[in-house]
């Protein structure tokens, strides 16, 4: 009987199990998790840079763990990131779109991995005060630093190119990684940074990649909320204001446009804002939902966030004191915008 048992174990499945079957949600679900470390791990760059890696080699030069190391390009190998013969490691059918889709994942299973575990408590009234649920705010800097670069950065650039008018300083509303400002300061000699972030500890990092950098007279942090921030003299001199993936905390609308005119009052010389964020969509039918889409839509709701749709978003410049000049698509996440308001 055991032997039988243990030959059973041993046998290859004829087909992959689906996306719709029991087995297919399950292995994705691990390979979610195994996707968001193997790039953290530098697995994912090293496969898209030389077409493959040895695992056994990969373990050894980053001092990991032998059978949790094989295990984790199992998982990857169980939803056809990639294939694997013997060590090697090559990427699969699904490689290219993961690849490109990979801070998603690390947002959805390293950033969120909290939430989602504490999800049976979460979702219950008697617990919902206070904080009630906790994420980790470095792990979703790192990876809103690459969907920054894929997804907002080329209209981004764009919005900044066609500007009409001339900035000197500018202030990063929700900063995370300090990304932005370094970006900025790298692209125009001589403009100065300010990155405001209620996360003490997104800030700190921030600072640490600033000084390596080599740009830390020319950016500084304060830690703030962006909704109510209190007067600061290094205010007065900022003229062009950003805010990406942020936006959506200012509401629900009543604080939003109270968010919205205190920033003109507390920036009195901010000529700009570019708001870049993602809305929540509306009509996708549940088996059609987009990567991400999902994710960000049930993280909201089950933090109790307010996630306005892209219309909610254009009715609400006017009263909050700003004239949107215009509005430019970012073409994933979907539902996803950089408005230009003046
Ligand atoms: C999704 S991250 C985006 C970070 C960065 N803007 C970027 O584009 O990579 C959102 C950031 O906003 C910060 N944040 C959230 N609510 C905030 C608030 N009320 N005031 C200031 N920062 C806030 C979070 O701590 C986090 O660093």
């Amino acid at each position: 009987v055991t032997n039988a048992v243990a030959a059973a174990s041993e046998v290859p499945a004829a087909t992959p199990p689906g996306a719709g079957s029991a087995a297919g949600i399950f292995n994705s679900t691990v390979a979610g998790f195994a996707i968001g470390t193997a790039w953290e791990l530098g697995a994912l760059d090293e496969i898209n840079d030389r077409g493959g890696l040895d695992w056994s080699d990969f373990a050894t030069r980053h001092d990991l763990d032998r059978a949790a190391t094989d295990s984790m390009f199992a998982a990857l190998s169980a939803v056809e990131v990639v294939t694997r013969q013997g060590s090697r490691v090559e990427a699969g059918p699904a490689f290219k779109e993961v690849y490109d889709a990979k801070a998603f994942f690390h947002w959805l299973t390293i950033g969120c991995a909290e939430l989602f575990a504490d999800m049976p408590t979460v979702m219950r009234n008697a617990n919902r005060v206070g904080s009630f649920y906790r994420r980790n705010p470095v792990a979703i800097s790192y990876a809103c630093r690459d969907i920054n670069r894929q997804a907002f950065d080329p209209v981004f650039r764009e919005s900044l190119e066609q500007l009409d008018v001339d900035f000197a300083s500018v202030a990063d509303l929700g900063c995370g990684s300090g990304e932005r400002l370094i970006q900025l300061a790298k692209a125009y000699p001589g403009l100065r940074g300010l990155g405001i972030d209620i996360a003490a500890s997104a800030l700190r990092d921030a600072e640490v990649s600033v000084r390596a950098a080599g740009l830390a007279d020319r950016i500084q942090f304060a830690e703030g909320d962006a909704r109510n921030l209190r007067p600061d003299p290094r205010f007065a001199e900022v003229e062009l204001l950003t805010c990406f993936m942020m936006g959506h905390d200012f509401w629900p609308r009543e604080n939003c446009v109270a968010s919205l005119r205190r920033l003109r009052e507390i920036f009195p010389n901010a000529r700009r804002l570019l708001l870049g964020d993602t809305a929540r969509t509306q009509g996708i039918p549940d088996p059609a939902k987009p990567v991400f889409t999902l994710a960000f839509e049930v993280a909201h709701d089950l933090m109790g966030a307010y996630l306005p749709t892209l219309r909610e978003w254009d009715e609400i410049f006017e009263e909050g004191g700003w004239k949107c000049l215009r509005a430019r698509p970012v073409e994933i996440p979907t539902a996803s915008v950089i408005y230009e308001l003046a």
